[in-house]
């Protein structure tokens, strides 16, 4: 599609019903019907950075910060195994005490257990993506949010549009998988830039795209802000889906908090993955990105019972493969 289409089709509510069922087509034809689920780990949420949309941005004192050490994080992820997860996904704030050295052991005892991993803990350099890489790291989890440079300089103080660019370069040429994805329903963003967000997953070539709606956080410059719409997040990522058939697409936390089943409505409007939580539960509610985050207080080993009988209800199954984009 170009970018006319895209817009159109954005700014028109009549043919929403056309649109899920053809992403869903487009799912089933291209990654079929296994889905894959990642355990993730939240495992430090320490952050230097101010996102002004993120609860866990520098200047909020409100939040009780933790930081996992080297045993915990195994504990987590050996749980996971034990579970049946077959990729472990680290996410931190970005937090300089994992430096290099210290995460690529980590890395490398994961690694040890015969998953997948993938890494989320924003910007780095190219000599550290690297040094991950070669310790075993398989994927990286780095949204742009939003491709409207103005907008992404106003929403993250002191960061440059340019280096978020940089970063999902050198992922790509160290040979990661990559993730990126937005953020729908920021102040100020505009139909136009949600289109051109689509127009650059295509460009970069993503192998995997997380969309989640905007929710405000009572402890942020945003805090009056309007929330994201449901509905046009799944727009987008059902546009998404139709113009790079073959990749990755989570059913977002943030989607299944706005509205129940959120997470069911977008396994079949294009969606093929799920990220549950595997954190150990006292941390999970310091780890508030935004509040009343969908699975905060689910037990592990429930929650893989509970989305085994959902999604054989809409005639879906787990997957037992690492999950690796289909080409
Ligand atoms: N609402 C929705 N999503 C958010 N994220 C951060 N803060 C919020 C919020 N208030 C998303 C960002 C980030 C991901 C880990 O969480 O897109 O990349």
């Amino acid at each position: 599609m170009n970018k006319q289409e895209i817009i159109d089709i954005l700014s028109d509510n009549s043919k929403n019903d056309w649109l899920f069922k053809e992403a869903d087509r487009v799912r089933r034809e291209n990654v079929g019907d296994e889905i894959h689920l990642r355990a993730l780990i939240e495992f430090s949420n320490i952050c230097k950075r101010q996102c002004f949309y993120c609860g866990l941005r520098s200047p909020n004192k409100e939040v009780e910060r933790y930081r996992l050490t080297k045993d915990e994080i195994l504990l987590s992820a050996k749980k996971a195994v034990d579970l049946g997860y077959r990729t472990v996904v680290l996410q931190s704030g970005e937090d300089d005490n994992y430096y290099s050295d210290k995460l690529c052991d980590i890395i490398r005892s994961i690694k040890e257990l015969d998953v997948a991993l993938t890494l989320s803990i924003g910007e780095k350099t190219f000599e550290e993506y690297k040094a991950y890489r070669e310790a075993g790291a398989d994927r990286f989890l780095l949204r742009i949010e939003t491709t409207d440079k103005d907008l992404y300089e106003k929403m993250h103080p002191y960061a440059s549009f340019e280096n978020r660019v940089r970063c999902l370069e050198d992922l790509r040429t160290l040979g990661y998988e990559v993730g990126t994805g937005c953020l729908v329903g920021l102040p100020n963003q505009t139909i136009e830039s949600l289109a051109n967000d689509i127009l650059f997953f295509k460009e970069i070539d993503a192998d995997m795209i997380g969309i989640g709606p905007f929710i405000p956080h009572h402890q942020t410059p945003l805090k009056d802000e309007k929330q994201g719409d449901f509905w046009l997040a799944l727009k987008v990522m059902a546009l998404t889906r139709i113009n790079l058939p073959n990749i990755n697409i989570p059913a977002t936390t943030a989607m299944e908090t706005i509205i129940p089943n959120g997470r069911l409505i977008a396994l079949q409007s294009g969606a093929n993955v799920v990220m549950p939580n595997v954190s150990d539960i006292c941390n999970r509610k310091k780890y508030e990105i935004y509040p009343n985050k969908a699975g905060v207080n689910d037990n592990e080993l429930e929650v893989r019972q509970q989305l085994e009988e959902k999604f054989a209800a809409i005639g879906r199954t787990i997957s037992k493969e690492k999950g690796f984009r289909s080409r």
